[in-house]
């Protein structure tokens, strides 16, 4: 049992003593920031504003090898099956395995089918890119629109617009994910169906949404185009299913392949990021993949005193399981950035957001924690207010990059200004006297307190390039997978998004007619058939 266990006991212990030491008194020690942080693939990370001294890290360590942290690890990478429930492998590394050692599973080598299909996403976007792809009247595409939801959305959207400096000019990608048909609508409300492609994205190709707006996509294109041959022009698909592709009418010759070892939320790397390559060139993608294989190498071979994925996500079971966090907080002082933690709500939430472990039992510790984030500074004018005087303890990573691609004036001074002393202030905060001592009315002083001791990990890279961008994405990947593997859990399956599902296509064929609707609790009874008795 993991909570009965000598490393978890000795960290519950250990707590009690770390609860009465304030950050303050542990920035005694001069060289607290050289001994707490890491640079590891142009990522420098400052681990030192935490509730840690060297021997909480090691007992932390002490807890990551007891769960065999490294030996999962291993496993992972040697294309073993470690998803247990889906009896599957998990190898979005195999993606970016810029090294092209071979990789085996069931005993055959995946490299050559990644790599060609890393041929053929270079080929089609090479023709998009120089106008040798022509759409079905004979010009050239000027939008790509990816329609698909969860891993065939989310990093796709986080990626191309952290990148945007590297867009091709003249080539746009837009982004569709909700049934509602708002978001189709909008999006293709400006565009011409002669010069839009169409990237399907969906690894099942079964998602009800991604069809149902694919299926739309397709009438709006043809509404134009008149002719069935212009879906070959118009339409490309991504996915596991040819026989689900070539069903919908997509030619398999334009669909891009992968396989059931990605995973959908760790598929950005795949042919999922196809509408990336799209606007930033294969030759940038293959540097993003280049900067997320250095951090598997730095994962798979750092010590484990020097692996910041094993460390950072250590530090996440620290305050998750012995402080009581609840919520972690990422922001990026960043606006490219602005999707960072959208796309870690779903890499980290439909991954450790479990309550049985391995064996299917119960477990009676705390899982993943709720994500979420906004960049800074506009979170500081919303919601920084209860991470710093609230009664909740939230860690936060704080994202930043030295260098911008939009030097004006001085707001990148500002905005780094702030990321230094968000950090500062959560971490001293400011005591009573301190209140006092600016002259503050003894009525006010404990409004105007503030406890400090909030942890922070500073996170600094030169530039967002693909490459650093890579690099950091794989970062949290490995912390997520660290802390599944401590917490016992399967991070790579996602069996609780099936119930909701389940239900929904029992009410689908409920809500035609007028017939009043008997068959489920009162609350949903009387939601669906008050909905059937207003619509018009
Ligand atoms: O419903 C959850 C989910 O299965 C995610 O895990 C996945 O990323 C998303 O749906 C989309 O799935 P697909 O790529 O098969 O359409």
């Amino acid at each position: 049992m993991l909570t009965k266990s000598p490393a978890w006991q000795a960290l519950l212990a250990h707590q009690t003593t770390m609860a009465g030491v304030s950050m303050r008194e542990l920035f005694r020690d001069a060289n607290r920031f050289e001994q707490m942080s890491h640079d590891a693939c142009g990522v420098f990370v400052d681990y030192s504003k935490h509730r840690t001294t060297s021997e909480t890290l090691q007992l932390l360590l002490a807890l990551a090898k007891q769960a065999d942290v490294t030996g999962w690890r291993d496993k992972m990478f040697a294309g073993e099956k470690i998803n247990g429930t889906e009896h599957r492998a998990v190898l979005h590394t195999a993606l970016r395995n810029r090294s092209n050692r071979p990789i085996l599973v069931d005993g055959t080598d995946v490299m050559p089918e990644v790599n060609a299909v890393l041929a053929k996403m270079r080929s089609f976007t090479d023709r998009l890119r120089d106008g040798r792809w022509k759409g079905h009247t004979g010009k050239a595409i000027t939008d790509v629109v990816n329609i698909g939801i969860g891993g065939s959305d989310l990093g796709p959207v986080m990626v191309t617009e952290a990148l945007k400096p590297y867009w091709k000019d003249g080539l746009r990608a837009h982004f569709v994910s909700n049934v509602d048909a708002t978001h189709l609508a909008e999006t293709v409300k400006h565009l011409d169906p002669a010069t839009t492609l169409f990237i399907i994205a969906s690894k099942t190709f079964t998602t009800q949404e991604t069809i149902t707006n694919a299926k739309s996509a397709r009438d709006w294109s043809l509404a134009t185009l008149k002719e069935q041959s212009a879906v070959a022009k118009h339409f490309v698909a991504l996915s596991t299913n040819a026989k689900a592709v070539a069903e919908f009418g997509i030619d398999t010759e334009n669909m891009f392949e992968f396989w059931d070892w990605v995973g959908g939320r760790y598929s950005l790397w795949s042919a999922i990021g196809l509408s990336i390559a799209c606007v930033i060139g294969m030759d940038q993608f293959e540097e993003l993949l280049t900067g997320a294989y250095e951090m598997d190498e730095h994962f798979r071979t750092a010590p484990i005193e020097k692996n910041i994925p094993i460390l950072l996500g250590m530090l996440g079971v620290w305050y998750a399981n012995f402080w009581d966090a609840q919520s972690h907080a990422i922001l990026p002082y960043d606006q490219y950035l602005h999707r960072f933690a959208a796309y870690f709500q779903q890499g980290d939430m439909e991954s450790n957001g479990k309550g049985v472990d391995r064996d299917g039992k119960r477990v009676d510790y705390t899982t993943g924690p709720v994500i979420w984030g906004e960049p800074g500074t506009n979170g500081q004018h919303a919601f920084y207010q209860l991470i710093h005087q609230g009664t909740r303890l939230i860690p936060a990573d704080f994202i930043a990059t030295v260098d911008t691609f939009n030097p004006i004036g001085k707001h990148h001074e500002i905005l780094l200004a702030n990321f230094f002393a968000q950090p500062e202030a959560l971490m001293r905060g400011k005591t009573p006297d301190e209140v006092r001592a600016e002259g503050v009315a003894e009525e006010l002083v404990p409004h105007k307190t503030f406890t400090g001791d909030r942890p922070t990990t500073s996170i600094l890279v030169q530039k967002l390039t693909p490459r650093t961008l890579g690099a950091l994405v794989a970062m949290y990947e490995h912390k997520i997978f660290t802390q599944g593997i401590v917490w016992n859990i399967y991070s790579f399956d996602q069996w609780g998004v099936e119930l909701g599902k389940q239900l929904a296509s029992k009410i689908l064929p409920e809500l035609e007619g007028a017939a009043p609707v008997t068959t489920h609790d009162a609350s949903t009874n009387g939601l669906i058939n008050l909905y059937k008795s207003r619509r018009r």
